[in-house]
């Protein structure tokens, strides 16, 4: 899999563009800034946005060609952020430090996510929110008819709201609902589907 993002980040133009994911902007646009987490970042398009706005940035990813075009867009945008080359399972952030946690299209199979969800549960604040968008399980319909939508071909990745409210039990949604959106980011997300949108606080 790693090798499947590698050859994708290895291009030269930004795989999801430049600019951060529509949902999370328009979340992130109303929080006061403080810690934020991105896990499993790419190219680095919404870590950093967020430092753009004054938050404190730690992001990470698999892939070292994400992590250098990553640098790459924070040294063009003239900020900083913190980003390790790495999985869930390495790092070593404590518990409860961050303020806002942000998964934007992040997909793992069902035994893996729920546990990763655990995971960066507990490294939420008391407070803190998880914002999330990510391809729902009606999404395969429109990726037939419309490959350039893009997204992964194993239903066990895509989302639905009784998963999320399963992973996420401890929090309280603001906001968990399907809904069908056109996505225009860089050359591999194109086209209408039906995403996942939540924001949860801890
Ligand atoms: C669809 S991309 C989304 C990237 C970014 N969140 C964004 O919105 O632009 C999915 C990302 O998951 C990363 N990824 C997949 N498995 C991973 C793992 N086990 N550990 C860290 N990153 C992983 C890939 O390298 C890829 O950057």
């Amino acid at each position: 899999m790693k090798e499947f993002w590698d050859a994708r980040y290895k291009a030269e133009n930004y795989a999801y563009g430049k600019n951060p994911n529509q949902y999370f902007k328009t979340q992130i646009d109303l929080l006061p800034p403080g810690k934020i987490l991105l896990p499993a970042e790419g190219e680095g398009r919404n870590a950093v946005y967020a430092a753009s706005l004054g938050w404190d940035v730690f992001a990470y990813d698999f892939s070292k060609y994400a992590y250098r075009k990553a640098m790459a867009l924070a040294k063009e945008k003239q900020v900083e952020i913190n980003y390790q080359i790495a999985s869930l399972d390495e790092l070593s952030f404590t518990a409860s430090v961050f303020d806002v946690i942000g998964l934007i299209y992040v997909h793992f199979p069902d035994s893996i996510r729920a546990s990763n969800h655990r995971k960066l549960s507990s490294l939420l604040k008391k407070g803190g929110t998880i914002i999330l968008e990510a391809f729902s399980t009606n999404h395969p319909n429109y990726q037939k008819i419309n490959p350039a939508v893009g997204g992964p071909k194993l239903p066990s990745q895509l989302y639905s709201e009784e998963k999320l409210k399963n992973d996420f039990e401890e929090l309280e949604f603001n906001e968990l609902k399907e809904e069908k959106i056109t996505l225009a980011e860089g050359a591999f997300h194109n086209g209408d589907t039906t995403v996942m949108r939540m924001n949860a606080v801890k």
